[in-house]
């Protein structure tokens, strides 16, 4: 193909972002799904605690890898920027129109950044990791006592004259049966907005990825191998373009 120039969208820390929240996401439906599932695959009690440690550690680069590109949303390229991303602002949804109307009739306006149903898709996404990430530490803390709750739920549940550091994940011999019953019913909810945005985030993984091949083919701009080389290819200057 000639006439086709480059641009540049995605810088360094975004993609590596991307990156790396995709594979963490990965490993933690693996995990959730082995959790879940426990019963009907065999594992016991001691090998499920395991695993809800090995889901944790890999929630914790989840969240500080999201916490870096919430940030990031503010300091980084202007593609990156919470301006660029969020489906808010002056003319937002005469341009959501305009380019929905422009790819049913295969040609759709060209954007170097997100284009505006890609915002609405991101930024989805965002909303429902970023409950997933909540609920999941707040549940780490009533679970396995991980940080940064874990230590109120031990005070929580150790009887008078325990000390609570010495509440043990898994066996219950310590714990006070009121507080504990008490905690059960405080985290029961919210292992519930867990487990059921879990389900939502399993169903917009892949209509993500079917989203980025379908405009890819549309637009021809190398949507894809952007994430990794932080450039797409045009044969006209994006609308969004400042170069
Ligand atoms: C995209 C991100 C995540 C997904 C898809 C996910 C998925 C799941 C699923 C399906 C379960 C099983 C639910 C159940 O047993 O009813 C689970 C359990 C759990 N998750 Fe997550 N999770 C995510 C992030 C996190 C994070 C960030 C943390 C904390 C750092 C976390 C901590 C936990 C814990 C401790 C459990 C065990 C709960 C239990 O059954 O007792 N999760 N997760």
């Amino acid at each position: 193909m000639s006439g086709l120039q480059s641009y540049s969208v995605w810088d360094r820390t975004t993609r590596i972002f991307h990156w790396l929240n995709a594979i963490c996401i990965l490993l933690l439906i693996m995990f959730g799904v082995m959790i879940l599932n426990h019963n009907a695959i065999g594992i016991d009690s001691s090998e499920e605690l395991i695993l809800k440690k090995l889901h944790a550690w890999v929630g914790y680069v989840f969240i500080i890898n999201l916490i870096w590109r919430y940030v990031w949303g503010f300091i980084g390229n202007r593609y990156a920027r919470w301006g660029a991303v969020l489906p808010v602002g002056k003319g937002y949804i005469s341009s959501l129109k305009e380019y929905l109307a422009g790819f049913k009739a295969g040609n759709p306006v060209h954007y170097l950044g997100h284009n505006p149903a890609a915002r609405l898709s991101v930024s989805i996404l965002f909303l429902l990791i970023t409950v997933q990430a909540m609920t999941g530490l707040v549940i780490a803390g009533t679970d396995i006592f991980y940080p940064p709750f874990g230590g109120y739920i031990q005070e929580w549940i150790a009887p008078v004259g325990v000390n609570p550091a010495d509440l043990v994940p898994g066996t219950r011999d310590l714990y006070d049966p009121d507080a504990y019953a008490e905690m059960r019913a405080f985290r029961s909810p919210i292992l519930t907005v867990h487990e059921y945005n879990s389900f939502l985030i399993m169903f917009l993984v892949p209509l993500h990825i079917i989203g980025v091949i379908v405009t890819d083919i549309k637009e021809g701009s190398g949507l894809i191998s952007a994430m990794f080389t932080g450039k797409k290819m045009f044969a006209s200057k994006p609308v969004d373009s400042e170069e």
